[in-house]
């Protein structure tokens, strides 16, 4: 078990399931950390050094030498590479988007972030969101929630939000990899948000929890 309570969220891209995190650890009092932009930052750091994302060989050469330092701050999980904080604006550009399920899909990059995330749950009770929060990272965690929504849904709210990003392929990309895939991990309740508001949302994973959360 961890050594803290750990609510799991994990769901496809722009499934809402990040402003869902924030605002229910908001409400609790827990620590929010968003695992996407762990993997994010590994990706920007990997890209900087110049390689082919899609060489699984020189990705996971070069991400041996990258440390991504994930201190959680009030409503946020912000990243660092080599002490350098990472913007919204690295964390989400365009060739981040493109590559970090290249990045993501390499076992060495993620049993190391697999590790910073578990070891997070000594800080205190967590929100942790992501693709395989609950099938991986914690499993035993008796409070998993998956979030989803329909293609066309998500498509909408990535590009209300700006992004160019192809949410499609990546989910492609995330749910057929060989190493923890995204998959409704056993035992989650399943939210589709699709015709919910955020608040609604936030209010269905409240109803679900038991009275002491
Ligand atoms: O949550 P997000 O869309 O910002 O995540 C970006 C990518 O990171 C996602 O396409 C796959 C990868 N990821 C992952 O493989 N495992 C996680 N726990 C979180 C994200």
């Amino acid at each position: 078990m961890p050594s803290s309570t750990v609510i799991t969220i994990d769901g496809p891209a722009a499934s809402g399931k990040s402003s869902v995190a924030r605002i229910l650890a908001q409400r609790l009092g827990y620590i929010y950390v968003n695992t996407g932009n762990m993997y994010r930052a590994m990706t920007w750091a990997v890209l900087q050094t110049g390689i082919d994302p899609n060489d699984q060989d020189a990705v996971r050469q070069a991400a041996a030498g990258i440390v991504v330092d994930s201190p959680v701050t009030e409503g946020q999980t912000q990243v660092s590479i080599s002490g350098r904080i990472l913007s919204a604006e690295d964390l989400n550009s365009d060739p981040v988007n493109r590559g970090v399920s290249l990045v993501a899909r390499v076992p060495e990059v993620r049993s190391r972030l697999v590790a910073d995330q578990r070891a997070l749950a000594d800080l205190g009770p967590l929100v942790m969101e992501g693709r395989d929060i609950g099938s991986v990272v914690f499993p035993e965690s008796p409070l998993k929630f998956y979030i989803d929504a329909s293609e066309e849904v998500r498509a909408a709210r990535r590009s209300a939000q700006g992004h160019t990003d192809q949410v499609a392929e990546r989910d492609r990309l995330d749910s057929t990899r060989k190493t923890s895939p995204l998959v409704i991990p056993e035992g989650a309740v399943v939210i589709d948000n699709s015709h919910l508001t955020l608040e609604g949302a936030v209010q269905a994973v409240l109803d679900r929890l038991p009275p002491t959360e």
